[in-house]
């Protein structure tokens, strides 16, 4: 398998890099500073598969033939969205990358022949309904970062997630197309730290939580190496072991989308 890393050097895709080495997965990680290729390559040492890095800004992606050449330079099987402006360059630069560069990569990936899953790492509270199983005073945690700390982060990784979402319903839809799996992984608070390799995972009354950034990692490596995962899965640290909660989860089709207006999302996307 190849695996296209957006955000490689972000410090959830390093944790990520050496585990989908580990499976005997290629991954091709895109960086935009030439500095930060030898500490990736690094970590391909003594690894099944093999790593390589595209120097590229997500800048430069303004549109979905910029992220259709980058797939057809690599074509990869699986497409990994950790990057994110966190940040820095202000709101503009928050929707041309969180949200712009990373709805360019979604529609180029699901339109791609070679392209079979793409995981995006989201965050929890990117919702714009209170679930059924979040108490109010986690609710009030999100919504104080989505229309107080991060307004202009949050609606981006919301639009971001709901395109996402009406595209796999689409994708569904079409009987003739082949099996995609669209996986929304939504992290709390982010820390750094060790894993604990244990988790709330699926939904989650923690809406206010927070889970290491190695823990995502895992998760997510996890989920990857599956074929029956997709749809929105929450994460925080628990009581779960890893392995044990991504089976549930992908055994009882836990998706976190409950309560969202998938139908209007579609609507609105492709009217
Ligand atoms: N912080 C939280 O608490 C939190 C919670 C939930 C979810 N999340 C999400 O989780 C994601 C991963 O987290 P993380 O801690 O790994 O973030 P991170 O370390 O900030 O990684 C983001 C990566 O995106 C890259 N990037 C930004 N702009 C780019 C551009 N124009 N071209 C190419 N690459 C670009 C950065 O590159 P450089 O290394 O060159 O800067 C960085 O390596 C975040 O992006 C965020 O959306 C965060």
């Amino acid at each position: 398998m190849q695996v296209l890393l957006l955000g490689g050097h972000g410090k959830v895709a390093l944790h990520m890099t050496p585990l989908l080495l580990n499976r005997a997965w290629n991954v091709t990680s895109v960086v935009r500073n030439p500095a930060h290729e030898s500490e990736i390559l690094e970590l391909g040492k003594g690894r099944k598969g093999k790593v390589n890095v595209l120097i590229s800004s997500l800048d430069e992606v303004k549109s979905p033939a910029d992220a259709r050449k980058i797939l057809d330079s690599v074509t990869p099987d699986y497409v990994v969205w950790s990057a994110g402006a966190g940040g820095k360059g202000g709101p503009a630069r928050t929707i041309a990358i969180d949200q712009e560069a990373a709805k360019h990569f979604m529609t180029a990936s699901f339109a791609s022949p070679s392209v079979s899953k793409f995981l995006m790492v989201s965050y929890i509270g990117s919702r714009k309904k209170q679930p059924r199983w979040m108490p109010d005073d986690q609710w009030a945690g999100i919504m104080h970062t989505n229309t107080e700390a991060l307004p202009t982060y949050a609606k981006a990784k919301q639009e971001a997630d709901e395109y996402m979402t009406a595209l796999a319903v689409r994708r569904k839809q079409d009987t003739s197309a082949a099996p995609f799996q669209a996986i929304n992984l939504r992290p709390g608070f982010l820390k750094d730290g060790p894993a604990t390799r244990k988790v709330e995972l699926g939904i989650t009354p923690k809406g206010h939580g927070s889970v290491t950034r190695e823990d995502v990692a895992i998760v997510a490596d996890l989920l990857l190496a599956r074929d029956d995962t997709e749809g929105w899965i929450d994460l925080v640290n628990g009581d779960v072991p890893v392995e044990e909660a991504v089976e549930k989860v992908a055994k009882e089709k836990i998706d976190s989308v409950e309560g969202e207006d998938v139908e209007g999302m579609v609507k609105r996307f492709f009217p």
